[in-house]
């Protein structure tokens, strides 16, 4: 490959401004790892449910309460259902994705066609959203309802669509009264590169030094 080569010590090295698409693609998601995923939930204009996985995703401010998400445009450039939807009703809600719900997202993960109900295929349930459209999935350890803040057209195909949280679902016993949010309670799984997931089982505490 043209766009890289090994220098002394076997380190490679990569001119990403000379790699197609789909390289930058593979070194990008197998290096910026782990990514959490979200299980986005949206309501099309008709109040149909879908719902897809999404790993461009991570919190980007608190205040204000800001999340992000990266949503690709189908290969014939039209919308993908969950950013449609989002464009119609300018909400969608974030599941957070939990070891025993890994299988349940995979299979909405698939490309069913635009007013398929992906929870009712993965068999999840889903609950009305307090201040948004979008449902929630009970059995997610936690979810937020967002309010689309913006959309950055990233060139043709991709957007990236930063939400505004108003308003969280916790499932039972995680969440303390000091707003203590138990990382075992949750259970997340990331996305590594390609097919491979992780979980968050393995960890350990760092408290930064205090100058
Ligand atoms: C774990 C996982 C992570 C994914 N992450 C993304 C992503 O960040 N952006 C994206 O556009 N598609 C992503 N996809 C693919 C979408 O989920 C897939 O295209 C889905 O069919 C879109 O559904 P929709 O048309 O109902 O919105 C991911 C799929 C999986 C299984």
């Amino acid at each position: 490959m043209d766009a890289s080569h090994t220098v002394a010590g076997e380190r490679k090295q990569f001119d990403f401004t000379a790699l197609t698409a789909r390289e930058r693609y593979k070194l990008m998601i197998g290096t910026i790892i782990p990514r959490p995923i979200a299980l986005v939930t949206t309501v099309d204009e008709h109040g149909r449910i879908n719902a897809a996985p999404f790993s461009f995703f991570n919190c980007l401010s608190a205040d204000p309460p800001i999340l992000a998400i990266g949503v690709e445009n189908n290969a014939d450039m039209s919308f993908k259902d969950t950013g449609h939807n989002i464009r119609m009703t300018e909400v969608f809600t974030v599941n957070i994705v939990s070891f025993a719900i890994a299988e349940a997202m995979h299979v909405c993960g698939a490309k069913y066609p635009r007013g398929v109900d992906e929870l009712n295929e993965a068999g999840l349930t889903a609950a009305a959203g307090i201040k948004v459209a979008s449902p929630y999935i009970v059995e997610a350890p936690a979810a937020f309802e967002c309010r689309r803040h913006v959309t950055l057209e990233l060139g043709k195909s991709r957007q990236i669509i930063l939400g505004e949280i108003v308003y969280a679902h916790y499932g039972e016993g995680i969440v303390d009264e000091n707003l203590h949010v138990d990382p075992a309670g949750v259970d997340a799984i990331a996305r590594l590169g390609g097919d491979t997931c992780s979980t968050i089982r393995d960890r350990f505490e760092m408290l930064t030094p205090k100058l």
